[in-house]
């Protein structure tokens, strides 16, 4: 079976630039074999983490939908907003409310087999590359395996065309070349995986 790709951007806002590339992204995975599953992080509003509603009403319903989501899902390919050098809020209350544990399930446990990609977007000129630094960070303290070669987009506003699609050729084949690598590292996992049923 084809490797499965979950993939968010850190963004709720309707024009966001990450939500374009995150679509981007997900085309390309698809291109090269993958299975991606494109959501919106707009669907998935929650509150911001706090250890008393936690231990008063347990994960919200969509911090358990989003594990339950990432359950079916090998990797992992998100687009990062950077905010003030760092990654926005919402990306980082999303990941923290998903590595909860509720009951039996254990959030950390649906991380730690994941491998992830990260880009990101930005109207500036290095295109949000601090986020990624740190995203990456946050992702391999969830015990993610994070690819090298991130992709930046600088000056966001003039690089996608009408279609969404990046009019930079180099920009084009640096996307490819990022998600051709999470589809081939995930498919090469899963081959040395028995549990797998390979
Ligand atoms: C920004 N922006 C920004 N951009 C950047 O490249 N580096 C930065 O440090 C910041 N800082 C920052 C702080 C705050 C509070 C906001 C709201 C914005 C601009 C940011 O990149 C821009 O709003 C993008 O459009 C956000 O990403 P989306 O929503 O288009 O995906």
């Amino acid at each position: 079976t084809p490797p499965r790709i979950l993939v968010f951007a850190g963004s709720a806002r309707e024009n966001s630039f990450n939500k374009r590339l995150a679509r981007l992204a997900a085309e390309r995975v698809e291109h090269v074999g993958g299975l991606a599953t494109f959501i919106d992080l707009r669907d998935y509003p929650m509150p911001l983490y706090d250890g008393d509603l936690e231990n008063r009403e347990g994960l919200p319903a969509n911090a358990r939908s989003l594990q339950a989501l990432l359950a079916e899902h090998q990797g992992l390919l998100l687009a990062s907003p950077e905010y003030n050098g760092f990654i926005t809020p919402l990306m980082k209350n999303t990941l923290d409310w998903m590595s909860r544990s509720d009951g039996e399930n254990s959030g950390l446990a649906l991380f730690a087999d994941q491998v992830a990609a990260v880009v990101s977007a930005s109207p500036g000129a290095f295109g949000g590359m601090r986020s990624l630094a740190l995203l990456r960070q946050l992702l391999g303290n969830l015990g993610v395996t994070v690819l090298p070669n991130p992709l930046a987009i600088p000056r966001a506003a003039q690089a996608f065309g009408e279609a969404g699609e990046l009019t930079d050729e180099s920009q084009r084949e640096r996307l490819d070349a990022l998600c051709r690598r999470l589809v081939t590292t995930l498919a090469k996992l899963q081959a040395t995986r028995p549990l797998d049923g390979g």
